[in-house]
C-alpha cells in the first residue's frame, strides 16, 4: 500500500470547530476558568467591553502560566489525548477547551503567558490560518496587546477579539451585551460557587468580572436554617467515591423575593429541581432528573448534589462543552431509591403549610368543629377576604355569595380526600406550589384586606400576618410589602 499525506483543510477544521459543544459565553469563560483553576490560579480577571459594537474579552489569571513550548503546545487543536490520565485536579479533558471555547464566540484567540523563563505570545486568527500558521507575539507586539497585569505578575491572559458570535455579527446594542455579560456572571456564580466560597481545598478563588467580585451562588441554599441536609452514604463506582448530597429548599414562604429569584433562575424552581453533578467540584449540569423522576410541583424543592472525580469521565460521557453527562447504568437502581424517598419528603414541605386550623392568633379559611363524635369542617365567614366578598355584593348577589359558599362546604369530597389521604398522604397538592402564583392571590386580597385594616399600611400588615394563608407565608408576604415600601420592621 502506498500512503498519501491527506490532512484537513486547516480553516475548515476549524470553522467548524466553532460549532463543538454548545457554548453560550458562561460556558466558553467557564472552559477557560477551568484552565486557570487547574493553572492553580487564585485571582481571575473577566472583561467584556461591549467597544462600540466590536466586543472585547479578556480572561486574566495569576496562575503558573506557560513557558514558549507549553503555549505552543496549549494552541494546538486537541493539545492532549482524552484518554491520557489526568492528574485528580484537572478540569480539562480533550485538549480542546480553550480553543473550543474562544472560538464559539470570537475567530480570532491571543494567549499570552507571563511566566519565569519570560514572556510569550500566540495567536490563531481564524480568518488567517492557512496551513495552520499561527502568530507568534513579538516583544512589541506584546507591550500593544497584553494587559498591564500580565506585565507585572505571572499569569495568563486569553483575548478574544473580532467577538462575530458574540455580537451577533455586529448587531448586537449595549443593552443586549450587557444583559448577556450579568447572564454569564450569574452562571458562574453558580458553576464556580464550590470555589468562589473556598470548600475546595480550604482555597478560595476570586473572579472579577468587570470589577465586581463574583459571590458564591449556592443551589442548595445552605446557609438558609430551613434547609434540609438529607445525609446518603457515598456509592462506589469501581474503586471511585461518588458523593451524594440531597438537599430540601426552604418552602418558598420562608424566603424573600430576592433569594427566590437568585434560587430559581430564569427557569424557576420547577425546572431547576433534580441532580446538581459536579465534576471536580464544578458544576457541570443541572437540573436533571436522568430521567430518574418526573419534574413534579411537589418534587421541586429537591436538589441533590453529585460529586464526580475526573476519573470517571469515560462513564459519565463528559461532553467537549462539559455541558452534559450521562448517569452510568451501574449507579441508576440506587439513585432511584433514593429520589423516591426525597420526594415524600419534599411534599411533606408544601403539605405543612397548607390549611393550618385552630393556630391561635391566626384567623384561618377553614373552622374545624367536633361536637359528639361528629367533625365539621366550615369556611370561615369571618375571615377578611370572605367577609369582603360578603359585603361587597348585596341583596341577590349576597345571596347567592351565601349559597356558594354553603354548596362549597357541603359537597366537600370527604370520601375521595379520605381515600387517597390514606392511599399516599404525600402526593395531596392542594396548597400553591408556584410563589408567583401565591403573589398573584396576595395582590389580588390586599385592596380588601387594605379596607378591613382602615387604609393603613401598618394595621395591613398585622392584618396579613395574623391570616391566614398570608400568616403561614409571612416572610414571602413580608418581602413582598417591603419591596412594595408598604412595610418597615418596627424595633
Ligand atoms: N490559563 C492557563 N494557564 C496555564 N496553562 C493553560 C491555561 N490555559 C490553558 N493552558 C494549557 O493549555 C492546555 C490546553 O487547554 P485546553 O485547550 O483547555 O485543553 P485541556 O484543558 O483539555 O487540556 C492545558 O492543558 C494547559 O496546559
Ligand atoms: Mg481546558
Amino acid at each position: 500500500m502506498d500512503f498519501v499525506h491527506n490532512p484537513p483543510d486547516a480553516s475548515a477544521l476549524m470553522m467548524s470547530a466553532r460549532s463543538f459543544g454548545n457554548y453560550d459565553l458562561a460556558a466558553a469563560l467557564a472552559d477557560l476558568i477551568d484552565n486557570s483553576i487547574t493553572a492553580k490560579a487564585k485571582r481571575i480577571e473577566i472583561r467584556c467591553l461591549f467597544n462600540d459594537g466590536d466586543p472585547e474579552v479578556r480572561v486574566i489569571d495569576d496562575g503558573l502560566g506557560m513557558d514558549e513550548a507549553a503555549l505552543h503546545l496549549a494552541m494546538r487543536p486537541a493539545s492532549s489525548n482524552p484518554i491520557a490520565d489526568r492528574s485528580p485536579d484537572d478540569l480539562g479533558r480533550f485538549g480542546w477547551g480553550m480553543k473550543s471555547a474562544s472560538f464559539s464566540q470570537c475567530k480570532r484567540l491571543t494567549v499570552i503567558s507571563n511566566t519565569a523563563a519570560g514572556t510569550f505570545g500566540a495567536r490563531w486568527d481564524l480568518d488567517d490560518i492557512d496551513e495552520f500558521r499561527m502568530g507568534v507575539l513579538s516583544d512589541l507586539d506584546l507591550s500593544e496587546t497584553s494587559s498591564t497585569e500580565i506585565t507585572e505578575r505571572f499569569g495568563t491572559e486569553i483575548i478574544w477579539q473580532n467577538c462575530d458570535r458574540l455580537s451577533e455579527a455586529g448587531q448586537i446594542s449595549h443593552q443586549h451585551f450587557n444583559q448577556v455579560v450579568s447572564h454569564a456572571r450569574s452562571r458562574l456564580a453558580l458553576i464556580f460557587h464550590k470555589f468562589l466560597s473556598g470548600e475546595v481545598h480550604g482555597k478560595k478563588l476570586a473572579i472579577r468580572m468587570n470589577g465586581t467580585p463574583i459571590e458564591a451562588a449556592d443551589p442548595f441554599y445552605r446557609a438558609h436554617n430551613a434547609t434540609q441536609a438529607i445525609p446518603v452514604e457515598p456509592l462506589k463506582v469501581g474503586d471511585q467515591n461518588v458523593e451524594i448530597s440531597p438537599f430540601i429548599l426552604p418552602h418558598f414562604s420562608k424566603l424573600k423575593l430576592t433569594d427566590h429569584e437568585r434560587l430559581g433562575g430564569e427557569e424557576g424552581f420547577l425546572r431547576n429541581q433534580g441532580f446538581y453533578v459536579y465534576r471536580n467540584h464544578r458544576l457541570i449540569i443541572h437540573g436533571t432528573w436522568f430521567r430518574l423522576a418526573k419534574y413534579g410541583e411537589l418534587s421541586q424543592l429537591v436538589r441533590i448534589g453529585v460529586d464526580i472525580p475526573n476519573t470517571l469521565d469515560d462513564m459519565w460521557k463528559i461532553t467537549i462543552d462539559k455541558s452534559d453527562a450521562q448517569l452510568p447504568a451501574a449507579l441508576r437502581n440506587r439513585l432511584k431509591q433514593i429520589v423516591d424517598g426525597l420526594k415524600g419528603k419534599s411534599s411533606r414541605v408544601f403539605r405543612s403549610k397548607g390549611g393550618k386550623i385552630d393556630q391561635p392568633g391566626t384567623v384561618s379559611v377553614w373552622n374545624r368543629y367536633a361536637r359528639q363524635g361528629e367533625v365539621r369542617y366550615e369556611i370561615n365567614r369571618e375571615h377578611p377576604l370572605i367577609s369582603q366578598l360578603l359585603k361587597t355584593v348585596d341583596g341577590e348577589g349576597q345571596d347567592f355569595a351565601r349559597a356558594a359558599i354553603k354548596a362549597i362546604e357541603q359537597t366537600f369530597p370527604v370520601a375521595a380526600f379520605g381515600n387517597d389521604a390514606v392511599k399516599d398522604m404525600d402526593s395531596l397538592n392542594q396548597t400553591e406550589a408556584d410563589p408567583g402564583r401565591f403573589i398573584e392571590l396576595l395582590e389580588a386580597a390586599v385592596p380588601s384586606m387594605l379596607i378591613e385594616a382602615d387604609g393603613s399600611f401598618n394595621d395591613l400588615a398585622e392584618l396579613l400576618r395574623s391570616t391566614d394563608p398570608f400568616a403561614s407565608n409571612w416572610p414571602l408576604v413580608q418581602s413582598y410589602l417591603e419591596k412594595k415600601g408598604w412595610f418597615d420592621e418596627q424595633p
